[in-house]
């Protein structure tokens, strides 16, 4: 039987959470042998490194190096590297997860090497095109030739742009796969004694969308609003870009005067999941984010003025806000004082993002497009 090779190209944060657990099944099947590919978008230990070692996960074969830099520079410099290793290594497929740079880097390069991809997270729209994850997972999705999608919805997003049928494979969300997988592992970190955090008394934000924290008005407005959300302990693990931008813009003093908010540096997968099922709310930009808070039931305010999970605010789970201080505020208090209810509301809740066997499906379709290739390969 022939072996099957695969290569996963990965190098943001996001894209080793989604793609984990597929990690695992490919790594004890037999048929099958995966290499990955880090691009090195990510290389700070706590954007990367750290999830790799909770996770289990095997190192890279090899790491492009690419670091930091305008979109067109990183995407580029990721695609002539990349080219040279898979022009050598010739898979037979190339996988690719989520929406960064790195996804669209990857997709391209192994298209234009007539070499199939496969886009794990598929379909998913925000429709808002002025956001670098909007290009980059339109464009993958037209140039992929399995295309995975978690919920229902993004299946008919991809319809809707005319990309066949036979392409897309409906699988859940592999994000989804990961939470049910380690949610044993998360509920026994000590991240609520380190912090000194009673469960359900405080609340966890996080932000690093370009559109709020490189624009100094949209992060002052979100900063007023936390400074001004007193009544509940803030825990803030800042991403480095965030970082960086509060220095520059001189609100990193007024946010570490303030007791009730915390600011402290990212937090690997374990860790992040005990927070945002203790936390009364989340607050963030982030698309896993969203989806994370709808499966542990705590209700979330997003900082954007769209999302690409409808799913999660037509359940009433999720609220947009946008950078408006005042809805915001009003927003987090509604949530704070009808908590129980919404809590109760939020069990009840079906989830549209499959049941937690995306990447066996995953697979499962990757297996059954490459043996009808061979089969057909003269
Ligand atoms: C990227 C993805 C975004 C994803 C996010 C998760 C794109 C266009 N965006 O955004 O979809 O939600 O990852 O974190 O691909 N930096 C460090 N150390 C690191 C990585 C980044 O200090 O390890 C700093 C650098 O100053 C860099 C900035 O963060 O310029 C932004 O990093 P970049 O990878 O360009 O975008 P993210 O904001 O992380």
């Amino acid at each position: 039987m022939r072996t099957m090779n695969i290569t996963l190209i990965l190098g943001a944060r996001p894209q080793i959470v989604k793609s984990a657990p597929l990690i695992h099944l490919a790594s004890q099947d037999y048929q099958m042998s995966l290499s990955i590919i880090h691009t090195g978008q990510h290389y700070d230990f706590e954007m990367t490194k750290i999830f790799f070692q909770e996770l289990c996960l095997p190192d890279p074969m090899a790491n492009l190096n690419v670091g930091s830099g305008t979109h067109a520079w990183q995407t580029a410099k990721i695609m002539t590297r990349l080219e040279k290793i898979l022009q050598k290594q010739k898979p037979d497929l190339v996988v690719v997860p989520g929406d960064t740079n790195s996804t669209i880097a990857g997709a391209l390069t192994a298209a234009k090497l007539h070499i199939p991809v496969a886009h794990i997270e598929a379909g998913a729209r925000s429709y808002d095109m002025r956001m670098p994850e909007e290009i980059n997972r339109r464009l993958t999705d037209h140039c992929s030739t399995l295309l995975f999608t978690p919920t229902e919805n993004c299946t008919k997003n991809l319809l809707k742009e005319g990309i066949a049928k036979e392409k897309i494979h409906q699988t859940g969300d592999t994000m989804y796969d990961l939470l049910i997988q380690q949610l044993p592992k998360a509920e026994k970190t000590q991240i609520l004694e380190k912090l000194g955090l009673k469960p359900k008394t405080y609340a966890l934000l996080t932000t690093h969308r370009p559109e709020n924290v490189d624009n100094p008005k949209n992060l002052k407005n979100i900063i007023k609003a936390i400074i001004k959300l007193n009544k509940l302990t803030i825990v803030f693990p800042a991403h480095p870009r965030t970082q960086k931008q509060l220095r520059k813009f001189r609100l990193l003093k007024a946010i570490q005067k303030q007791n009730h908010i915390k600011i402290i540096k990212p937090l690997g997968y374990h860790e992040t999941i005990k927070l945002i099922k203790n936390a009364t709310l989340v607050i963030t930009d982030s698309g896993g984010m969203q989806k994370e808070a709808f499966w542990l039931k705590t209700p979330c305010i997003t900082l954007r003025e769209n999302t690409e999970w409808p799913e999660t605010v037509e359940a009433e789970a999720n609220y947009l806000v946008g950078t408006c201080e005042q809805k915001f505020i009003k927003k987090a208090y509604e949530i704070l004082e009808n908590g129980k209810e919404i809590a109760k509301k939020l069990e009840k809740t079906p989830n549209p993002f499959g049941n937690g066997d995306a990447s066996k499906k995953v697979l499962e379709a990757i297996k059954f497009f490459l043996n009808r290739s061979y089969q057909k390969a003269p």
